[in-house]
């Protein structure tokens, strides 16, 4: 069975789309998923009405206290994990990753994982200049401009050893397609 460390941060943009994506992946090739949630991501996910949508399908969403709690460093720097991806990643936890900063519970685990020359999937949203449209707790839908500062931030990890930035959303299951097509 694939094992899979997943990090979800505070980002509303296409977190819908991704929670479907988890629970259509995890159904369809019997992933074993264990979710890590930045603080802003409980609050984020209660508002789009999908705490409990995870939680009915993965029972454990795992709450960052701290940097290093929950402990995820140690499982992934050890091969505990077969993939570790976080999608979405918002803006600010960009931002502190491509700066090498780690002091929240997922950006801490991409710094040391990369660290350890384990591989990382990040899904920044915001990742190319432009406008996209968002939907907003509750469905109505706003337009955002994308800053070029953010787009700066990814495109400064793209270049970072260890670290694949996916596009889209399709990209996120082409990249669980491919393990779990041919698990390890
Ligand atoms: C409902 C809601 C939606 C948000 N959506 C986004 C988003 O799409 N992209 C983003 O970069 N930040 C978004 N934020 C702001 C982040 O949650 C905020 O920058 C936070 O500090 C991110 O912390 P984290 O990166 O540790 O999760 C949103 C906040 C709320 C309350």
């Amino acid at each position: 069975m694939v094992k899979i460390a997943w990090g979800i941060t505070g980002c509303g943009d296409k977190i819908e789309e991704i929670a479907d994506l988890m629970i259509d992946l995890k159904r369809q090739y019997n992933l074993n998923v264990d979710i890590f949630v930045s603080k802003n991501a409980v609050l984020v996910l209660k508002w789009y009405k999908l705490w409990d949508k995870l939680k009915d399908e993965f029972y454990d969403l795992r709450t960052e206290v701290n940097a290093n709690a929950p402990f995820i460093v140690g499982p992934l720097q050890t091969g505990h994990y077969d993939l570790f991806l976080v999608a979405p990643v918002t803006a600010n936890s960009t931002a502190k990753i491509a700066n090498g900063i780690a002091d929240t519970l997922l950006t801490n685990a991409v710094a040391q994982a990369a660290k350890a020359r384990v591989p990382i999937y990040l899904y920044p949203p915001d990742n190319k200049p432009g406008e996209l449209v968002t939907i907003l707790p509750g469905g109505k839908k706003l337009t955002l401009y994308i800053r070029d500062v953010d787009v700066e931030n990814v495109n400064k990890i793209r270049r970072m050893d260890s670290i694949t930035v996916l596009d889209n959303v399709q990209d996120i299951r082409k990249a669980i397609e491919k393990i779990a097509k041919n698990p390890p």
